[in-house]
């Protein structure tokens, strides 16, 4: 017998039994209440932006903040290749074109020295993304979006708590999403929220999210709007997460660190990286197989999961999706087609124990020195 491993699973160990009983004792269990308000103006000073605004999902939170920055059909939004679907989809939603770029060896995160070329006159915005919560270089991103009038909207979905050259991301672009979803470092079940310093962006993504009724005139709508509201529980949940978010990042830290003790030694694997700039969360502590090609990665995958061991691979780049593939040639995207087909997220949550770590990174060595071999 073995044990099982998810590759990730919340920890709910603080107030959000108390939280939710709250709401449910108080009947304020819908899309307004005190917990919406608190985990707005919590998640607000934690990021050190001035608004937070909290909405269903990750994914709404990046359609609400390019509908704020006015995104049109025709235009044109950069993204890394390699992202989660929704940063994508999130600027087709607007009728506008998601622009792929390349990503970063080390970081995996959109490359930045790629971005300049790929602007046209119809580019409107960049999207880095801190993938797999590494913060993406922003500095020289932002240089760019300046000198050509872009809005800079940083998806932080998989980052919060993460750090920039001690800035930490929600306050680094013009406005930045996070989402809320089960696998995430603090969760609401599913739900997202918007950070900006910008009034007038923080305006309209609230009215857009409320069905675009104005605050001042109800069931006046000057303008189409979207019920992409979060209800008061998952915003209690939400508070209940924010109160120990420091444990839960530690937890990350800590997870990623014995996997670093135990799978330094191993030759055949890359381990991530942090830049000198920055401070990662460890959302999932990923790996990346330095020989082979996809069919190796899914022979581990398969390996790992008959001795009890969930993996992810990594996301498969956006340039080779049935959405999106006619947009670009293939061979313009050389090291995302290299990572994501050699990546692999092993499980991290903060349940896993030191011995746990241990077992894991003990069957990683051995099927990659098997598969290594076999080459
Ligand atoms: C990079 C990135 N962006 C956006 C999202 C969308 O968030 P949600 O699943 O809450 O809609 C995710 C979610 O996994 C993500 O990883």
């Amino acid at each position: 017998m073995f044990n099982s491993y998810p590759v990730s699973a919340p920890t709910l160990n603080g107030n959000e039994r108390k939280y939710v009983m709250d709401c449910v004792d108080s009947t304020w269990i819908s899309s307004k209440g005190g917990y919406i308000d608190r985990f707005e103006e919590e998640l607000a000073t934690f990021c050190h932006a001035k608004h937070a605004i909290v909405c269903s999902s990750g994914t709404t939170a990046l359609h609400l903040a390019l509908m704020a920055y006015d995104v049109q059909p025709g235009d044109e939004v950069m993204v890394p290749t390699l992202t989660f679907v929704a940063t994508a989809n999130a600027v087709t939603y607007c009728g506008a074109v998601p622009v792929f770029v390349d990503v970063d060896p080390v970081t995996w995160n959109m490359d930045a020295a790629l971005v300049e070329a790929k602007i046209t006159p119809r580019t409107k915005g960049i999207i880095p993304v801190h993938l797999y919560g590494h913060p993406a270089d922003m500095d020289p991103i932002l240089t760019i979006a300046r000198r050509h009038g872009l809005f800079v909207v940083e998806d932080a979905a998989e980052a919060i708590g993460a750090q920039y050259r001690g800035q930490s991301v929600g306050s680094i672009g013009n406005a930045a999403i996070f989402s809320f979803f089960g696998n995430k470092i603090i969760t609401t079940g599913e739900g997202g929220a918007v950070t900006t310093n910008d009034d007038t962006i923080a305006a309209k993504v609230r009215l857009l999210r409320d069905q675009g009724m104005d605050r001042a005139k109800r069931y006046w709508y000057p303008t189409i709007g979207y019920n992409y509201r979060m209800t008061n529980v998952q915003a209690a949940i939400g508070c209940a997460q924010l109160e120990r978010i420091s444990w839960h990042i530690e937890q990350r830290t800590r997870v990623a660190k014995l996997y670093t003790e135990f799978l330094n030694e191993c030759q055949d694997v890359m381990l991530p990286r942090e830049r000198e700039w920055a401070k990662s969360v460890s959302w999932m502590f990923s790996i990346v197989l330095q020989f082979g090609s996809e069919v190796s990665r899914d022979s581990m995958q398969n390996r790992l999961a008959e001795v009890g061991i969930e993996t992810r691979p990594f996301f498969y780049p956006m340039h080779r999706l049935p959405p999106y593939a006619h947009l670009h040639e293939n061979s313009e995207f050389p090291v995302a087609n290299r990572i994501s087909t050699r990546g692999l997220n092993l499980p991290t949550y903060a349940a896993l124990r030191r011995e746990d770590i241990d077992y894991i990174s003990g069957q990683v060595k051995d099927v990659v020195s098997e598969l290594s071999q076999s080459e």
